[in-house]
């Protein structure tokens, strides 16, 4: 039965199917990128025998390491030969001296590595190379602003960095650089060369002001790893996280900082975000997150104040608004504690975003100080998860968690009633099973 050809049409933006041309895509309201599908002939079937190994048996590529400790981490434990990674950030925060330190510590293994640079001349990249001490004499690099140079060049280095994607133009393929068609077509191109030549390569690319991957949505699905660079313009502090990882896992964090020889890794940053000043104000708490496998302690800060307003505001930063709504009523509820004609105002400091529900009972509590204009201990850690009934679930991670803690300086902590783990010595652990006993504790004391 011969099936009938259909042509279709891919949106290159976020990859929408549709069987009719627009000059918009429907999904994602994008002009332009409604392009017809490659065909490809299917592969004929029942002719080769396929034989399916066990896994003990399957070959594995070995990993080569950029011997710097939180970049390595983040990628899983180092480069695999023939992947590509995309690393992406906001312009001026630091992917080119990242990646030139990464070059660095790929070469003084004795591994070959080409640095392209699309957005500057080789005498620039050489100026920084030697600012940040790197060995000059074994890093080759290009200034080439097009893909020609794979032809040449491909298959000969352990690793080829390409700074930026969005530089870089494809010489068969009109429109600009940067252009989605332009950014894809190169991406293609250096993908290619990675998966038949074995060697491995980094996209540099840059983020539009929302935060996203610049160019056609479909560039994350390309790459095999996702590693986002990003940092506050009025802090030294640099975080590198990934996104995405085929070969490892996402969340994983590195932390940086820049100084005048380029980026050094730091190494213990669990009190990043933490000014340790809000002591002896109402409205501050401290809780520990978790960051990829990595506590950090997240110093939240809460504001109440009368409202002149028919509907009271709520504004945070660096929490979820669901979340601090849902906080609120939890609070109002189950603990009595209304914030009906209060405006309420969160933040985490440092610019810090909490994901980690472990958070729930410091924000929870930094809110009630407020509310109630009480000061909470500062050598107090808050650890839990808070549910819709009022009850206290123990965070993950525990033992990790109060160990950093007690590192930090922090003397008690409070947490679920049903949280396990040893806490470390000189750490006093009260428990709750539910909000409102644990505010009880604390207010009355
Ligand atoms: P850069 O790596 O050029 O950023 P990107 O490639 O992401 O656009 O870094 C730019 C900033 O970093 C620049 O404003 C200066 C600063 N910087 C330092 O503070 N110290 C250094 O050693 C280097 C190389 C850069
Ligand atoms: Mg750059």
């Amino acid at each position: 039965m011969g099936r009938k050809q259909q042509t279709r049409y891919q949106c290159t933006e976020c990859g929408h199917v549709s069987v009719t041309w627009t000059g918009r895509c429907p999904q994602c309201g994008a002009w332009g990128t409604m392009e017809q599908e490659m065909e490809t002939k299917a592969a004929p079937t029942g002719v080769a025998a396929v034989s399916a190994e066990t896994l003990d048996r399957v070959e594995r590529p070995s990993r080569f390491p950029a011997g710097i400790g939180e970049f390595d981490r983040v990628l899983g434990g180092g480069f695999v030969p023939g992947s590509v990674a995309l690393v992406a950030g906001e312009p001026g925060i630091g992917k080119s001296t990242l990646l030139l330190q990464v070059c660095d510590g790929i070469t003084r293994q004795g591994r070959r590595v080409l640095y392209v640079s699309a957005e500057e001349s080789l005498s620039q990249v050489a100026d920084r190379g030697e600012r940040l001490g790197i060995d000059t004499g074994a890093l080759e690099a290009l200034s080439r602003s097009d893909t020609a140079f794979l032809e040449q060049y491909s298959g000969r280095y352990d690793i080829i960095v390409a700074d930026s994607v969005q530089a870089l133009q494809d010489p068969e393929l009109d429109g600009w650089p940067g252009s989605v068609n332009q950014v894809r077509s190169v991406a293609r191109r250096l993908i290619e060369a990675a998966k038949v030549s074995g060697t491995a390569v980094v996209l540099i690319g840059h983020v539009t002001k929302e935060g996203q991957v610049a160019g056609p949505k479909m560039l994350e699905h390309m790459v095999d790893v996702v590693l986002l660079f990003s940092g506050e313009r009025t802090s030294p502090h640099r975080i590198l996280r990934s996104v995405k990882n085929r070969y490892g896992s996402v969340d994983e964090i590195g932390v940086f900082e820049m100084a005048e020889q380029g980026l050094r890794p730091v190494a213990a940053p669990g009190n990043l975000y933490w000014s340790n000043a809000g002591g002896g104000v109402p409205g501050v708490s401290s809780g520990i997150v978790i960051e990829g496998t990595r506590p950090f302690v997240a110093e939240v800060q809460a504001l109440a104040c009368p409202t002149p307003y028919p509907y009271p505001k709520r504004t945070a930063r660096g929490v979820e608004a669901n979340k601090l709504q849902l906080l609120l009523a939890v609070l109002e509820r189950r603990c009595g504690l209304s914030s009906q004609n209060q405006d309420v105002y969160v933040n985490i400091a440092g610019g810090m975003q909490v994901r980690d529900p472990a958070a729930d009972l410091a924000i929870s509590f930094a809110v009630a100080s407020s509310l109630l204009d009480r000061t909470l201990p500062v050598d107090l850690c808050l650890l839990g998860e808070v549910g819709l009934a009022g009850e206290i679930r123990p965070a993950v991670m525990m033992e990790r968690r109060l160990k950093e803690a007690a590192r930090l300086g922090f003397t008690r902590a409070l947490v679920s009633a049903h949280a396990e783990g040893e806490p470390p010595r000189g750490m006093k652990v009260s428990r709750a099973d539910s909000l409102s006993e644990a505010l009880g504790g604390i207010v009355n004391e």
